[in-house]
């Protein structure tokens, strides 16, 4: 596939069909996630990748628990939370076959001294984000939907995810991704800037 395919057809994926994910696919996402820029070369990355049911089913619970705060934090009207509520728990918006968790470790890193604790973090965020994007163009070519969710980073629930995946205070979250194949079509959404307005020539 043509760089500028994945690019141009990659678009948030929310409902995925029950079809499952080989393990073989899910390697081939890592793979390419790890190819991406890391800061300081630290490859501080890791990778959960939330397979089992059970699991699965406490993970969508917490997307759907942090879309509710995120809609609430713009008080969206009573109804439209409603319709919200129905997507995700009947007509299973997220729910997907499998969800990867991208952590980050924060105990790795190049610059030591407090002066550096924040930018150390920002750069460990930025490199994970930056394999996060080379994951979801690989699944583009491989026919998979993806997703970034950012509102399981709201506080009482980063806590949770990262419980579910074993891992303590050390790691960070910095995004879960639901991957499954498409239930529909994706149709990708357009933008409202175009290049020409958000560049500077100097
Ligand atoms: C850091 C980040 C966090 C996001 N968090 C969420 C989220 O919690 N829930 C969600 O449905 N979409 C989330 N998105 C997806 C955006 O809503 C989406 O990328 C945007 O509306 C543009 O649509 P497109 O990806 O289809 O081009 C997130 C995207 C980014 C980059």
């Amino acid at each position: 596939m043509e760089l500028d395919e994945a690019i141009n057809n990659r678009t948030s994926v929310r409902y995925f069909s029950e079809e499952p994910v080989p393990r073989e696919a899910i390697m081939k996402l890592i793979g390419s996630a790890i190819r991406a820029p890391t800061a300081s070369g630290l490859e501080n990355w890791l990778f959960v990748v939330f397979q089992s049911e059970e699991v699965r089913r406490k993970l969508h619970e917490l997307i759907a628990e942090g879309m509710k705060k995120y809609y609430m934090a713009v008080n969206l009207p009573e109804e439209k939370m409603e319709k919200l509520r129905r997507r995700i728990l009947e007509e299973g918006m997220f729910w997907a076959p499998v969800y990867i968790g991208v952590f980050m470790d924060k105990r790795t890193r190049f610059l030591p001294g407090k002066e550096f604790d924040e930018l150390e973090f920002i750069w460990s965020v930025e490199s994970a984000a930056m394999a996060i994007q080379n994951l979801m163009l690989k699944a583009v070519e491989l026919g998979l939907g993806t997703v970034y969710i950012g509102v399981t980073n709201f506080q009482g629930i980063e806590e949770k995810v990262r419980e579910l995946a074993g891992l303590d205070e050390n790691y960070y979250l910095v995004g879960v991704i639901p991957v499954g194949y498409p239930r529909a079509e994706p149709r990708p959404r357009k933008r409202r800037k175009k290049a020409e307005d958000v560049v500077k020539f100097i």
